[in-house]
Order: C-alpha cells, then sequence, then structure tokens
C-alpha cells in the first residue's frame, strides 16, 4: 500500500480475545475479513471463540443472521497464542488491558514484527494515541479504532486521529469500519476522547452518589434508565463495563486534564482494590452469580 493511498482492508488480526477483542473479530468475520485472535494462553483464545459462538447463537437464534452466515464467519476466525501470527495481517487491531506501558510495550513488539504497509490500530478507550504511536517506527500507520460493548450490537466506532496518524491510514480505517456496518465518528486524540470523557464521569458521579447515601443503587439506576431513557443505569453499566476499566479511564482524565472534576470516587477504588471488578468478577455494585 502506498502512504497516499486509501486501501481495503481484508485481513485483521485482533489482539486480546477477551469482550472486546472477541467482539471486534466476529464483527470482522461476519463482514468477510479474514480474523486472527491472539491471546497470551489457550484458555484467554477458548473464552474468546465461546463468546463469539454464543453471540453468533444469538443473532442466529432472532434471524439477524443464517446459520450457513455463522457457519462462515467462525471459519474465517484463527485463534492463536502467537504474536507472531499478527504478520501477516493488513491490519493489527489492539484490545488489551487497559495500560499505557502495557499497549505502548505491545506497539513497539508489533512494530518490528509487521510489515511496513500494516496499520496498526489501538482499541483505548482513553489511552492517548500519539502516545502509542510514538513507541513505533510508524506513527503516520497507527490509529484509534474504538469499538462499545457488546460490539456485535453497538453501531458507534470512535476513530481517534493520532497527531502523526496519515490522511490514508485514517480513510482506510473509515471505510473498515464502515465495512463492518457501523457509524465511524472522528475525533481528535484528547483525555478519553468524546464518549469516555462524557459518559465516565456521569458514572463517578453516580457512584458518588451511592457513597454518599444520596439513594439506593436500584433507585440511582432507575432515575438513568426510566427518566433519561439509558439502556441500563449508570451502577448497572459500571459493572458491565468492569469498574477496573472505569477507574483506569478516570485514572486518564484526572492525570491528563488536570481538573478534580475528574477524581475518581473512592468508593469506585476501593471496590477495585476488593476484586469486586463488576460482572466478570462475579460481583461489583450487584452480585452476578455464576450461571
Ligand atoms: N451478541 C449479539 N447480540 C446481542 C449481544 C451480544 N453479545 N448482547 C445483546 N444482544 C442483542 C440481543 O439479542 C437483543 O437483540 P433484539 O433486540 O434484536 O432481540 C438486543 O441486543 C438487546 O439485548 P437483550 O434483550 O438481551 O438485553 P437488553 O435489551 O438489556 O440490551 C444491551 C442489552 C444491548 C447491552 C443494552 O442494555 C445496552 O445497550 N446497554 C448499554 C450498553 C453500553 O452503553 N455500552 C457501551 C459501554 S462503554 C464501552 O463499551 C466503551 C468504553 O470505552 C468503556
Amino acid at each position: 500500500m502506498k502512504e497516499t493511498e486509501r486501501a481495503t482492508i481484508r485481513t485483521i488480526a485482533v489482539i486480546g480475545a477477551g469482550a472486546m477483542g472477541a467482539g471486534i473479530a466476529q464483527a470482522a468475520a461476519v463482514s468477510g475479513l479474514g480474523v486472527t485472535m491472539i491471546d497470551t494462553d489457550d484458555a484467554a483464545v477458548a473464552r474468546g471463540c465461546a463468546t463469539i459462538t454464543s453471540s453468533l447463537a444469538r443473532l442466529v437464534g432472532k434471524e439477524a443472521l443464517t446459520q450457513a452466515d455463522a457457519d462462515q464467519a467462525t471459519a474465517r476466525i484463527e485463534g492463536s497464542t502467537d504474536i507472531g501470527a499478527a504478520r501477516d495481517a493488513e491490519m493489527v487491531i489492539e484490545a488489551v488491558f487497559e495500560s499505557e506501558p502495557v499497549k505502548t510495550d505491545l506497539f513497539r513488539r508489533l512494530d518490528a514484527l509487521c510489515g511496513p504497509g500494516t496499520l496498526l490500530a489501538s482499541n483505548t478507550s482513553s489511552i492517548s494515541i500519539t502516545v502509542i504511536a510514538a513507541a513505533t517506527g510508524r506513527p503516520d500507520r497507527v490509529i484509534g479504532m474504538h469499538f462499545f460493548n457488546p460490539v456485535p450490537v453497538m453501531r458507534l466506532v470512535e476513530i481517534v486521529r493520532g497527531a502523526r496518524t496519515s490522511d490514508a491510514t485514517y480513510q482506510t480505517t473509515e471505510a473498515l469500519a464502515q465495512r463492518l456496518g457501523k457509524t465511524p465518528v472522528t475525533v481528535n486524540d484528547y483525555p478519553g476522547f468524546v464518549s469516555n470523557r462524557i459518559l465516565m464521569p456521569m458514572l463517578n458521579e453516580a457512584i458518588f452518589c451511592l457513597m454518599e447515601g444520596v439513594a439506593s443503587r436500584e433507585a440511582i439506576d432507575t432515575v438513568m434508565t426510566l427518566g433519561m431513557a439509558h439502556p441500563m443505569g449508570p451502577l448497572t453499566l459500571a459493572d458491565f463495563i468492569g469498574l477496573d476499566v472505569c477507574l483506569n479511564i478516570m485514572e486518564v482524565l484526572h492525570h491528563g486534564l488536570g481538573d478534580d472534576k475528574y477524581r475518581p470516587c473512592p468508593l469506585l477504588r476501593q471496590m477495585v482494590a476488593a476484586g469486586n471488578l463488576g460482572r466478570k468478577s462475579g460481583a461489583g455494585f450487584y452480585p452476578y452469580p455464576a450461571r
């Protein structure tokens, strides 16, 4: 691919087989792309594949997808525990833990591994794309592609341009998001971008309301579901996203914008320290008994 030209992506590697990585892999495979889904161990890859199988079954069950299309999508996904399997992809989409050192280290490794034409995208929900890109020798080919959970259902992709992201990289990424059936919205690289700059302080404020005894968890959630027509109340949504993820994003906003209005609620810190991370850990603001 020439640096100045928009390209059509046909193969991607997704790094990380958690809820986001599996969702991105599924959306890409359903859209006809070849996908390699990579995680560090077999159990994580197997969990990612199971997430995709049950999500596809759900879509088939409500006739949004035929069984044949679901089978073809499944066949387009290959799992791997070897990061070297990303080498031949035209684009790599990273969806690992929300930590700047973890992501910069990964992008350094991907930069060394992948051919010069490969685009490197991050699904980061708040970390600077410019900083991630600076860990590579190809900052013009690094971009943010921020998906929303559950990826098969949510239609938005926030496309984040770093300071040195090229127009060709941007156009290729925008076209890919459209191919995946998503609506791309472009934002500049700024802490929390737009989505989490607005969402996370709202969730954090709901946690302050709970901590200060303003109302019960159910009452807080009901105010927002019935009063504001949100599909989930803020405490339910925080549990759904993961309280560790929410805390990390609040830290990025607080540090990056330097304003105490973004300080993480002490109750959020305490719950993360206690390992009550929300739905994925079995307990958060609500209990989630193993099914
Ligand atoms: N795969 C496939 N389909 C799925 C699915 C999945 N993983 N999860 C839900 N669905 C489908 C269901 O089959 C159902 O489809 P129909 O309406 O066609 O029957 C539909 O989505 C709704 O699902 P449910 O009826 O089971 O449950 P619900 O009505 O409570 O909706 C929800 C579930 C879509 C998650 C909804 O509650 C919702 O939109 N919640 C808010 C989610 C949200 O805000 N996500 C963004 C989080 S922030 C983020 O991700 C980014 C970040 O940086 C932190």
